[in-house]
């Protein structure tokens, strides 16, 4: 693809890519942002680096890309800016939350779009960030298990990884804030297992480990050794990319094509990253 007014380097075979040319801190022309939508699109993140974005900018950015989500659970939000997550561990923490390959909020009868995580404090090493490309994920079954797929639709809620007393947690001490009170009243979504990107056209599998509770009209068991089997699939190294955060490093993901994956390999030193998230639509 050809963009007129930045340069996008991809940074793997399947998905990601760099923006250079670009600084997010100015009021940027239509058709630079045309450029950078479109390159997010093919891309599915796009990565600026050594941006230097105040909240009112990052959320500005944000913005661009559609109205702005208020996180429903977590409580780790900036008081005056509810639409801003701070994700942070500090040296004495072991959790990382959200430290499983994910698609942001799918658990949300209208998940959002997209994502913008910015960085602000990093480990010394660690700390990166894989995403997987859904729609190869999707593209590489076998026509057999397509024909499947194409008619279930999966439950989305907060599976036993988020309880307040889940396995996942071990008595740690968590970094993000849930508001368990919401989690216990909440319905699941029913959303497809393959959804039709709503710009793209493309198709691209829609499960993921943190929030896909079961296919509906099967029980926990049945379900699981099928999603065990696409999520292995859609994990393979080769649909994936990682990105190596630095200080002002911006990354912009559509959570409609994507997982993504925090890794958590720093215990001992501080991560702190701010995210805006944008509202997205029922998916198909
Ligand atoms: C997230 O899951 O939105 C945050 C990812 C990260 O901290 O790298």
């Amino acid at each position: 693809m050809a963009y007129k007014s930045i340069d996008v380097q991809p940074i793997s075979g399947a998905l990601g890519a760099e923006i250079l040319g670009a600084d997010l801190s100015k009021d940027l022309d239509n058709e630079t942002w045309d450029d950078i939508h479109q390159a997010f699109l093919d891309n599915l993140v796009v990565f600026f680096r050594g941006q230097d974005l105040s909240i009112e900018r990052h959320k500005a950015v944000g913005a661009r890309f559609g109205p702005l989500h208020v996180h429903p659970l977590v409580k780790t939000r900036i008081p005056e800016h509810p639409e801003v997550l701070v994700i942070e561990k500090s040296p004495d923490e072991k959790v990382a939350d959200g430290n499983i390959w994910h698609t942001d909020v799918s658990f949300a009868q209208e998940p959002p779009l997209g994502s913008l995580l910015y960085a602000e404090v990093l480990p010394p090493y660690g700390g990166d960030t894989m995403w997987t490309n859904m729609y190869l994920a999707y593209e590489t079954l076998s026509d057999g298990m397509k024909a499947v797929l194409g008619g279930l639709n999966a439950l989305h809620g907060m599976t036993s990884y988020w309880q307040k007393d889940g396995p996942r947690h071990g008595g740690q001490k968590r970094t993000v804030n849930i508001d368990f009170d919401k989690v216990a009243a909440m319905e699941p979504a029913i959303h497809p297992i393959v959804r039709t990107h709503p710009e793209t056209g493309r198709k691209a599998l829609y499960v993921n480990p943190a929030f896909t509770m079961h296919i509906e009209g099967m029980t926990e068991d049945e379900s699981k050794p099928i999603l065990d089997y696409l999520y292995k699939h859609a994990t393979r190294p080769e649909f994936t990319c990682r990105f190596r955060w630095s200080p002002g490093a911006l990354g912009i993901w559509d959570n409609r094509c994507a997982m993504h994956l925090p890794i958590n390999d720093y215990t001992g030193h501080a991560r702190r990253m701010r995210r805006v998230t944008v509202q997205g639509d029922r998916p198909h």
